[in-house]
């Protein structure tokens, strides 16, 4: 069926004023449900938990209950028709296979509009949430290409999700979450995009046990204590009962499933599986089957060949996440391999970093055979697109060279705007940029300063290598520039020697006074907010004369970056550049940091090639925007003194104002400065998928690492993806390697942004993927400098314009022809040359259905519908 058609079926509308009277009813429902379906089959567990509320149901089936083979029954939703507030819904079936491991996998329903499912829950606390989906073939809709979200009243657990996105061999997928549900009524909501749909096949939503999560926890880097679990979202990811079987729902206490680990395993012959009996395992004080079962704690992996010589290697599991989120990692132990107390000190390493330094279970635990087990929590700032789990042997000759694991589970924590996927918030709020467009990353550090203080900045700003310092910085207030030692202030506070900076300083932009700021920004309103970075907010204010800017405000209880302020101001105020985003002032009263700069209102040029759903760009529009991005970066390079790197070059940095003229900035980096051991890390977290591999090597930073940045900036906006998609099969992750690999394949065109096919010049193409091709050299002495880049690009727009030009002309000499002899010559090139703005109707791609290309076709490309319109190409790029 094509997308976009509905079929004609029967609309269950149900009046909200309607709905009411049927809770009576929808209460005896589900007493009847959770009193008829057993509990879990734990049964040989003494400490069996029973959930107070366990709603499983079949969804879109005409049976009244499914029995799973693992013996759970799950009713069909059909009975609770009317608690489904949905529009438009149709239920569909396949008939039983051998290839369908469950009947839940047999029906499903389909939305085509917004619904909502509701429960009534009996018990506030920890929930379970799993999803199922199987998108099986069928004559309604195409469940592989439906794209949808799902939302509870606070949290997001899918944002535009499709199935056929998973990297996903089987034919079916189960979500689980983990929430703390305080409302009695619970419930569930699938958005379908656009002219698409959502569906889902089964649902459950089972109590879980208060004690699987404790609210504290350690985190990663610097090791110390957290609190503030319970106040997260989770989503479990990876439960892996390492060096042990497959582990199903029947056999767990709760019900969980426990996965094998060996196709985590970087490398296999590290590592040995050993076992001992479940009867072995005795669980200490306060710790009890329900955190994991016996059979999780009877197995784990050691190192190979412990026993023979004396090793010294680490075994590695990689498990592939995504790195805009924060993970809490359980890793469970039991000393299952030693013969005598205190002989096996190990160490555990997560992303590199030390997580637990010596651990000696026995002592740990007072026995062997005894389980423990360790929350871990991994900043976004610490993780990339794998996160690594390690364990090797201590250092020192202490005791038996041995280390092991029992089991991992990994689950991702909900972000800053409750959001377990993308960067919307249930309340439209999104992390990085509002609609005004500006910059910025994830806030964890203000979020986690407040858990630890912000002690731990001043620490480590301090303890930076003095290499480091020499050398240059665009990137942010907290990166020292120091262009000139002798000339910046260096008084702690600006306060009293206000006078004397103002007087060394002509010609630094404007002095705004905290009033005025404060006026322009509501008092700095949490409504203006239109970023979030690491060290600070930044908020859309407007000046005296009506003039938008954006203020960037460095958080006042952190003084440390004072100097670092005055010398980002003194650097930025030099820096004029039509290509660069300018300062126009800055605020130091009462040791506020504030900077205030212009205003780029259609905000980061990553917005309007992919995750937006903004209208797409035509070739040339992208073509002008990175050549413009070129110039400032060129400027940058080449047009100061002391010549400045700018360190973060990537998509969301380069900001388009009303005119989309392009112009470098930088609003997020700072807040890898703060957990960032020193300028290396903090670089490497802040640009993961554009940092230069040499400098990753020689952990030098030239302005040639930025040249590479901007190479991965030329592949995405030709490819419109993402530098890192840890959702992509593994050799797709990265972009400057996946296109790469076309590109020398010569079959670039497949990967290219669908949006473009056809209306992009093959020459220039080849032109700009040389370009980006170059950028992308190993080493930095291969790759051309940003004046080259410029150079090549700028062609490649030439011979981009010369065949617009061509085919317009050809066009309309078609016209001419089919409509006999017409009015002639042809319309000079310039009347049908793209017009600058994204919905210029001359910029359509030429292979889409478009006889007039009148206004609909315009009208059709509102934020919803790229994708759906554009899904004939969704082949070709592989997305
Ligand atoms: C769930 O959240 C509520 C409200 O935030 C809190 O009071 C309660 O302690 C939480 N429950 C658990 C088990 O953490
Ligand atoms: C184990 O891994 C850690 C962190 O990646 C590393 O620092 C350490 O040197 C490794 N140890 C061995 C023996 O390879």
């Amino acid at each position: 069926m094509e997308i976009g058609k509905k079929p004609n079926i029967p609309v269950k509308l149900l009046p909200s004023s309607s709905f009411w009277p049927f809770m009576t009813l929808l209460l005896a429902f589900l007493l009847f449900l959770s009193g008829t379906t057993s509990a879990f089959a734990a049964g040989d567990h003494h400490n069996a938990f029973k959930p107070t509320d366990q709603i499983l149901i079949d969804c879109g089936s005409k049976s009244s209950s499914a029995k799973t083979p693992d013996g759970r029954v799950f009713k069909s939703d059909q009975e609770m028709v009317q608690y489904i507030e949905a529009k438009e819904d149709i239920q569909v079936s396949t008939p039983p296979s051998d290839n369908v491991s469950s009947p839940i996998y047999l029906t499903a329903r389909i939305f085509l509009e917004g619904a909502t499912y509701k429960f009534h829950l009996a018990h506030a606390g920890w929930h379970w949430v799993r999803l199922h989906f199987s998108p099986f073939p069928n004559d309604k809709f195409d469940l592989q290409q439906a794209t949808f979200s799902v939302l509870t009243e606070k949290y997001v657990l899918l944002h535009n999700f499709k199935f056929s996105n998973n990297n996903n061999s089987q034919a079916f997928l189960q979500k689980e979450y983990l929430l703390n549900i305080t409302d009695p009524l619970f419930s569930l909501r699938f958005n379908p995009m656009k002219d698409s749909a959502a569906f889902i096949n089964a649902i459950e939503i089972v109590s879980a046990p208060d004690e699987l999560i404790s609210d504290s926890g350690t985190s990663l880097f610097p090791v110390i204590g957290f609190k503030g679990l319970s106040d997260y979202a989770y989503q479990s990811v990876y439960r892996i009962n390492v060096g042990g079987p497959l582990i199903t729902p029947k056999n767990d206490t709760l019900g969980r499933t426990w996965t094998t680990d060996k196709e985590y395993l970087q490398d296999q012959n590290l590592a040995k599986d050993v076992k001992t009996t479940t009867s072995a395992i005795k669980y200490p004080e306060g710790l009890t089957p329900l955190i994991a079962p016996q059979t999780v704690y009877a197995t784990a992996a050691e190192m190979a060949d412990s026993h023979t010589i004396n090793p010294n290697f680490n075994v590695t599991w990689n498990f592939p996440s995504n790195p805009s989120f924060n993970y809490l990692v359980r890793l469970h132990f039991c000393d299952i391999v030693s013969k005598s107390m205190n002989d096996l000190y190990f160490n555990v390493y997560v992303n590199g970093k030390t997580a637990i330094s010596g651990l000696d279970l026995s002592s740990v635990t007072g026995d062997l055979g005894t389980p423990y087990y360790k929350d871990i929590i991994v900043n976004s700032t610490l993780m990339s697109p794998q996160l690594q789990v390690q364990i090797g042997p201590m250092g020192e000759d202490t005791g038996s060279r041995n280390a092991i694991l029992n089991g991992v589970e990994v689950l991702k924590m909900s972000n800053l705007v409750n959001s377990l996927d993308g960067e919307f918030g249930v309340d439209g709020r999104t992390i990085g940029m509002g609609k005004h467009g500006m910059v910025a990353t994830a806030g964890f550090v203000m979020m986690f300063g407040a858990f630890i203080g912000l002690g731990a900045m001043v620490y480590r700003w301090k303890k930076r290598p003095q290499d480091w310092q020499k050398r240059n910085s665009f990137s942010s207030w907290l990166l020292p520039i120091h262009a000139g030692d002798s000339t910046f202030m260096t008084s702690k506070a600006g306060g009293s020697q206000k006078s004397s900076f103002y007087n060394s300083t002509l010609g630094l932009g404007r002095y705004f006074s905290l009033a005025e700021l404060q006026e322009a920004t509501k008092n700095f309103d949490a409504s203006q907010i239109i970023g979030v970075g690491g060290f600070g907010n930044v908020y859309i204010g407007t000046i005296d004369d009506g003039t938008k800017v954006a203020v960037k405000r460095g958080n006042p209880q952190s003084e440390q970056g004072i100097t670092e302020f005055q010398t980002e101001i003194q650097m930025l105020s030099k820096l004029r550049h039509r290509h660069l985003v300018s300062l126009i002032g800055y605020c130091d009263e009462n040791t506020e940091m504030i900077l205030v700069y212009e205003y780029m209102s259609n905000g980061p040029f990553r917005d309007h090639i992919y995750g937006k759903n903004l209208p797409p760009l035509s070739w040339k529009q992208r073509l002008e925007i990175c050549i413009g991005a070129a110039r400032g970066l060129h400027y940058l390079h080449t047009g100061t003194a002391q010549g400045i790197i700018h360190r973060d070059v990537k998509t969301t940095n380069i900001l388009l104002d009303d005119a989309f003229v392009a112009k470098v900035a930088d609003f997020g980096l700072s807040k890898d400065v703060a957990f960032g051991q020193n300028h290396v890390s903090t670089a490497v977290k802040g640009s993961f998928g554009y940092l230069d591999p040499e400098y990753f090597r020689r952990q030098q930073l030239t302005d040639k690492s930025d040249v590479y940045s901007f190479g991965v900036v030329l592949l995405e906006a030709l490819c419109a993806r993402p530098a890192i998609n840890p959702q992509l099969p593994r050799e797709q992750v990265n972009l400057a390697e996946w296109a790469m690999q076309w590109k020398r394949k010569g079959l670039l065109e497949k990967v290219i942004d669908p949006h473009l096919a056809g209306t992009v010049n093959p020459e220039s193409m080849k032109k700009f993927a040389e370009a980006a091709e170059k950028c992308l050299a190993d080493y930095g002495v291969d790759r051309p400098t940003m004046g080259d880049v410029l150079w090549n690009l700028e062609y490649a727009l030439q011979l981009q314009e010369a065949f617009s030009q061509g085919k317009a002309e050809e066009n309309e000499n078609e016209k001419s022809v089919a409509a006999g002899p017409g009015p002639e010559p042809a319309a000079p090139p310039s009347a049908v040359v793209a017009p600058s703005t994204p919905l210029a109707v001359s910029d359509r791609p030429v292979s889409l259905p478009d006889e007039n290309g009148g206004p609909a076709e315009v009208q059709a490309m509102d934020e919803h519908s790229g994708t759906a319109v554009f899904t004939q190409f969704a082949n070709l790029n592989g997305r």
